[in-house]
């Protein structure tokens, strides 16, 4: 802070203090002890008695312990305090503690192989609690997501599987780029996609409307979705052919999502966790799917 404000916050606080300090000095004694002030509400009538000797050496005492704090912590504008401590000091001496302790079983974990770590439960339980601080908040405690968030559990991996591919997912991020098609198809061509999609993902299609959408797709679609509508882990298009949706899968969900596309983000985590804790991660990612 400016050394003007600083200043203004020393004279604050210790003024303060002294006011504090005068006026209980002020009314240790009164003028007519045993009287009464004279002052009466409801009945009810003030004496003229000193402070209790036990509060006001109370208040005594915590005057001067204030003045002892201010002078060994950090309390008056930009005076440091005796003790040199900061929040932020305390913050790296307790990661330094943390980083000694923790070392070596990052270490150990690091050594094993992404798959075989998956199986280790004391690692897994490391993952567990690196999840419900990091991810949880948007995938569930459990991983099974929520509308736009993925379900980590059933084994469809929209950005891939691989021990590389989820390892980018962590540490860059994905940004999915599905296009709105609502100024490129009509109302009948919403339909007919959407009826289409549905037919992909197994489900009672009218088969009229499902292929004409067939043609649209293969024109607009297939590029990432694949001809197939299985999709593609590059461009995190998911698979269509399955009953599991990220969006929901009935059809107004459907043509919501054809309507409006959709642009879900994923945070990389790269400046916020190191190598060791995404490795962990990733192992526990992968035990989610495989149980
Ligand atoms: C540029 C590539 C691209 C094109 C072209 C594209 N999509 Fe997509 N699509 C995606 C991506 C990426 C996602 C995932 C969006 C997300 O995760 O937010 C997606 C999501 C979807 C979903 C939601 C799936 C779910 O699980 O909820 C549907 C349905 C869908 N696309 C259908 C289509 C149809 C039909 C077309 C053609 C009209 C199409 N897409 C064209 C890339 C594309
Ligand atoms: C702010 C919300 C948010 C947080 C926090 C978050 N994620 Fe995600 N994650 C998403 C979204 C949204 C997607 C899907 C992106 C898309 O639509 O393609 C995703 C996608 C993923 C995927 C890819 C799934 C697939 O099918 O390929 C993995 C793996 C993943 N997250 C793991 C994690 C882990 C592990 C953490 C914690 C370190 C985490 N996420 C934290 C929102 C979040």
């Amino acid at each position: 802070m400016s050394s003007a404000f600083s200043l203004f916050v020393i004279i604050g606080t210790l003024g303060s203090l002294v006011v504090f300090t005068l006026l209980l000095l002020m009314n240790r004694k009164v003028s007519n002890p045993g009287q009464t002030t004279g002052h009466e509400y409801d009945g009810i009538e003030e004496y003229d008695n000193p402070l209790p000797a036990w509060w006001f050496w109370g208040f005594l005492l915590s005057i001067v312990f204030a003045l002892g704090y201010l002078i060994y912590y950090p309390g008056l504008g930009n005076f440091k305090g005796l003790s040199g401590w900061t929040s932020a000091g305390q913050l790296a001496q307790q990661q330094a503690d943390a980083d000694e302790r923790f070392g070596p079983i990052f270490a150990q974990y690091r050594a094993i192989p992404v798959e075989e770590l998956a199986t280790v439960p004391a690692a897994l339980r490391m993952g567990q609690r690196l999840f419900a601080t990091n991810c949880a908040q948007c995938h569930g405690s459990a991983g099974t997501g929520s509308y736009g968030f993925p379900n980590l559990t059933d084994g469809e991996w929209q950005w891939g599987k691989s021990v590389e591919q989820v390892q980018a997912t962590l540490q860059n991020g994905r940004v999915a780029v599905m296009p709105a098609w609502a100024g490129v198809l009509d109302a009948y061509g919403i339909r007919d996609v959407t009826e289409y999609v549905m037919q992909l993902s197994g489900r009672d299609a009218i088969a009229e409307q499902a292929l004409a959408g067939q043609t649209q797709f293969n024109q607009l679609c297939a590029a990432c979705h694949g001809a197939d509508g299985k999709g593609q882990p590059m461009l995190g298009a998911p698979d269509l052919t399955n009953d599991r949706w990220l969006y929901g899968g009935s059809r107004e969900q459907i043509s919501d999502v054809l309507r409006n596309g959709r642009n879900g983000r994923m945070p990389g985590f790269s400046d916020r966790l190191d190598e060791d804790r995404i490795h962990i991660l990733n192992a526990y990612v992968r035990s989610l799917s495989s149980q």
